[in-house]
């Protein structure tokens, strides 16, 4: 009897749902959320058919080195900048991703983000269990309208769109920019207008950031960008925490030239700029954005899915679901999320 193919499991993920892998594999698991040493990971992949990694695990030119049996690396997550598609797609390997699945609930998020930092709720419940809240006040702790208001989404993929759909219930004016113009019937359901990039800043009330991180957008709302936002708006990032340039956001906020921020991502997480945690008016969540049960679950099963159709098993057998690279959809780097 052949051996069967080798697949390494770079996190600990639902043992259940990756159960399937077992079906068709033989399986290395990691047991304990591990920080994995570039050398570490090549010794392994060296050894390895396929690997199901999270966005917690660069995979490059340096892990796949003399990784001859490698096909599949089957990223869980929609973005994917801890992988060097270059590198992967040069040595042959096929990469995939899980869109869709994670869509509505991260945009979910994000809405909900944004409205946090507009009526500073945060900062209203660390005010209130400090023990600051002695009677009922007309004017504290005042926020910004999020009905009616403009707002403003960059990166225009499955979920900006799914935000632009929620904004319809709010009665928001919503503008966006994106690398390209969405379909007439895509706007029109959205009820979005495309502005060039500076009409987007200038105009917007809240600026939802839910663009691939790329070289093109590493630091993209910088200094300058800040500048062309308007004194009240707020800034949400639930993309790439390397998108924006935090100590410029930090000065922003200091000098009153920004009304508040909602991050879920961050330059370096899990580390955070210590300037950050100064601000009275961010809402700091810890990359969780995705995070409901049923869709990170959803987020595996659709990475498993992809790893068994990578190596030619299963009903899909050579077709994956949703690959990055080398397969049907090629959508290249600075992919739609
Ligand atoms: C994604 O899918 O890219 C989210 O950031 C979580 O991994």
């Amino acid at each position: 009897m052949s051996e069967r193919p080798r697949v390494w499991v770079s996190q600990p993920l639902f043992a259940d749902v990756l159960a399937r892998l077992g079906e068709h594999f033989e399986v290395e698991a990691t047991r304990e959320v591990t920080r994995h040493e570039p050398a570490a990971v090549n010794a392994i992949l060296r050894r390895m058919d396929g690997a199901l990694v999270t966005l917690n695990d660069p995979i490059g030119a340096e892990q796949i080195a003399g990784a001859q049996r490698l096909r599949a690396i089957a990223n869980v997550g929609v973005g994917y900048n801890n992988l060097d598609i270059a590198a992967l797609s040069a040595a042959g390997i096929l990469a995939s991703n899980t869109p869709d699945v994670l869509t509505e609930t991260t945009a979910d998020f994000g809405f909900a983000l944004m409205m946090a930092a507009a009526r500073r709720m945060s900062e209203a419940e660390r005010w209130l269990r400090d023990g600051h809240w002695q009677r009922w006040s007309f004017d504290s702790l005042l926020g910004a309208d999020v009905h009616g208001a403009t707002l403003a989404i960059l990166g225009m993929g499955r979920i900006g769109q799914a935000i632009a759909r929620r904004a319809t219930g709010f009665g928001m004016r919503t503008l966006y920019h994106n690398r390209s113009r969405l379909p007439a019937a895509v706007e029109a359901e959205c009820k979005a207008q495309y502005v060039g990039f500076d009409e987007l800043l200038a105009r917007a009330d809240h600026l939802v950031l839910v663009l691939p991180y790329s070289p093109q957008s590493h630091h993209l709302i910088d200094a300058a960008a800040l500048a062309k936002l308007q004194p009240h708006a707020t800034l949400t990032n639930i993309a790439r925490g390397g998108i924006v340039d935090e100590d410029a956001l930090c000065d922003a906020l200091e000098h009153d030239r920004l009304g508040a921020a909602g991050l879920d991502v961050y330059e370096g997480e899990p580390r955070l700029n210590p300037r950050l945690l100064q601000q009275r008016r961010v809402v700091l969540t810890p990359h969780i954005a995705s995070g409901s049960l049923a869709t990170r679950r959803a987020m595996v099963a659709l990475a498993v899915d992809n790893l068994i159709a990578a190596l030619g098993f299963g009903p899909r057998a050579g077709d994956p679901p949703s690959p990055i690279n080398g397969g049907t959809r090629d959508r290249g780097p600075g992919t739609r999320i």
